[in-house]
């Protein structure tokens, strides 16, 4: 991307770019919203308050073409093997498509076997639900824990949660991730085994943590139920690999399987996502992947300039690599949107926090952000003060509904209201005139204004993006989170990594291992830092 005519071009535009204020931009011209936003649906996409012009625009879109991006969503989506250091095609678009459209992998069409497991989730959901399926005393299932981490986690707690107003009456889904025992024990301390249905979720089935909490969930649950027969009404297994789910104890009847060419973090849309269709119903996860297919359609075929999730990667990469913008914050204006910057850290920063090229280069510029967030309101009273008056450049991604599941009336407004303002103040920041006018017109005299002048003047000139949408329905959410997996991939694309594979969490897992069986062990100490030594020496005598 660095050696591109586009990239020299972008360079010296920024150097022009940077002292101009978005507040001119706008006054300048009145159609600037809407020439710089998009509908999709009914979402509203607001990219106006971005620190760009038509020229930048311009150069954004030479510099994804002369990267060859239109190629390269092709080959994501016609099933090449793009995860090149695994040697995997990447499709998830494959586990929504709705289309009657085959995808193919080693001359395979894929497409049956999506279905196939999707007709078994609506099966057993559909048993569940009617009560049909029940546990080892006869009473159905009221709980749902779902054991996983990563991407066996993040994405279904994420969509449980933004779908609960959807939820089956009577049908509670809870998750259990960390190792630290505490996160177990407080989710079966409200639980009983009798009712409980467990979700052992995990692509690999060998992921250390995932694999401690289903023994002592099963352990939990064989001190009530005795025989370990029972284990088969309250455990399945979602997974790619049958024969450890099988020597784990659970029956590979009881097995919603996908396959390899599904990345962990891009999972919820595969058997991953059996919590979401427990908690909500199988008709709402299918809407979710039909949301989630409208993007992909969208993403394929749109002009680069009218493209959604290419607008946005561009957007992303005009700040990290021209403005030096080290982080991006997400903040959602939903409360049942609260796990969503959670969820995107796995998504983004395991995708594209790497630093070597696909043919094993350094990378020459940098590469994936940051990723954090909270919800609005919330962040407005921890965070916001940096956003607007700090030293840092933080792009910021706003979400808000236009209407509730709740209540109508003032709650919301208010909330919309904050919303919108965060996005204006951001942009047209208080000038050093207008914060004296107002402290005038609050009666201060005028040694308090000079004084207090500095500390209420804002920059401004802060971009975001903002996406409006109606409801937070299933169909919305699959929209949303397409349109960041595939921004994600535009950025990987440009900046020629792979986002696919995620080598840099292996390190510390290996080097776990040998510490815990130091730890538990005792004996010599392996080859260790002064440091690491030292604590572990300090635990030993603790323990
Ligand atoms: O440690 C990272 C990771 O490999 C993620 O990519 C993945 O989502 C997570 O662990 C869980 O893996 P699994 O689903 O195989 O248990």
């Amino acid at each position: 991307m660095t050696h591109t005519q586009a990239w020299q071009e972008l360079k010296e535009h920024h150097r022009q770019i940077s002292t101009k204020h978005m507040r001119d931009l706008f006054s300048q011209d009145p159609q600037r919203f809407e020439r710089l936003s998009l509908s999709f649906e009914d979402l509203l996409f607001d990219y106006s308050k971005n620190r760009i012009t038509d020229h930048t625009l311009r150069l954004l879109y030479a510099l994804a073409g002369q990267c060859g991006l239109e190629d390269k969503i092709g080959r994501m989506f016609a099933g090449e093997r793009i995860n090149c250091t695994e040697q995997r095609p990447a499709l998830h678009v494959a586990l929504r498509n709705r289309s009657s459209r085959p995808i193919h992998v080693d001359g395979e069409d894929i497409m049956p076997r999506v279905h196939a497991v999707l007709d078994q989730m609506r099966a057993f959901v559909d048993k569940v639900h009617s009560g049909a399926w029940r546990g080892f005393t006869g009473e159905p299932i009221c709980d749902v824990v779902n054991i996983g981490i990563g991407g066996s986690d993040l994405g279904p707690r994420m969509a449980v949660q933004a779908l609960t107003p959807y939820h089956k009456p009577g049908m509670k889904v809870h998750f259990v991730s960390n190792i630290d025992p505490a996160d177990l024990a407080d989710t079966l301390a409200v639980l009983r085994p009798e009712t409980t249905l467990f979700l052992i979720a995990s692509k690999t089935f060998g992921t250390q943590e995932t694999l401690a909490n289903a023994h002592g969930a099963r352990d939990w649950f064989l001190q009530a139920a005795g025989e370990t027969e029972h284990v088969a009404r309250h455990f399945v297994a979602l997974s790619t690999n049958s024969e450890r789910v099988r020597d784990f104890g659970i029956d590979p009847a009881n097995m919603f399987p996908f396959w390899d060419w599904v990345g962990g973090r891009y999972s919820l849309w595969s058997a991953i996502g059996l919590s979401i269709a427990l908690a909500a119903g199988m008709d709402r996860f299918e809407e979710l992947l039909a949301g989630g297919h409208a993007m992909d359609e969208h993403f394929r075929n749109a002009p680069l300039d009218r493209n959604l999730p290419v607008i946005m990667g561009l957007l992303g990469i005009w700040y990290v690599n021209f403005f030096g913008a080290a982080t991006q914050a997400i903040v959602p204006y939903a409360q049942h949107l609260q796990r969503l910057p959670a969820y995107l850290q796995q998504a983004d920063m395991e995708s594209n926090g790497k630093a070597t090229t696909c043919d094993g280069r350094a990378v020459c510029c940098d590469t994936g952000p940051v990723v954090w967030g909270e919800p609005g309101t919330n962040g407005q009273h921890a965070f916001f003060q940096l956003l607007h008056q700090g030293t840092r450049l933080i792009p910021v991604d706003f979400l808000v509904p236009m209407h509730s599941h709740y209540a109508p009336g003032e709650h919301h407004h208010i909330l919309l209201a904050n919303c919108l303002a965060q996005c204006e103040a951001l942009m047209r920041g208080r000038t050093d005139a207008e914060a004296r006018i107002q402290m005038e017109a609050q009666g201060l005299d005028q040694a308090d204004i000079f004084r207090l002048v500095p500390h209420r003047v804002f920059p401004g000139n802060r971009p975001s993006n903002l996406l409006m949408f109606d409801k937070l329905t299933p169909r919305i959410l699959g929209i949303l989170i397409a349109l960041y997996e595939h921004k994600i991939y535009v950025q990987g694309t440009l900046w020629g990594i792979n986002s696919f594979d995620q080598w840099g969490v292996e390190l510390g897992k290996q080097l776990a291992g040998t510490i815990l069986t130091e730890l538990q062990e005792g004996g010599a100490l392996s080859e260790h830092d002064a440091s690491t030594a030292g604590l572990i020496r300090h635990a030993r005598r603790n323990l």
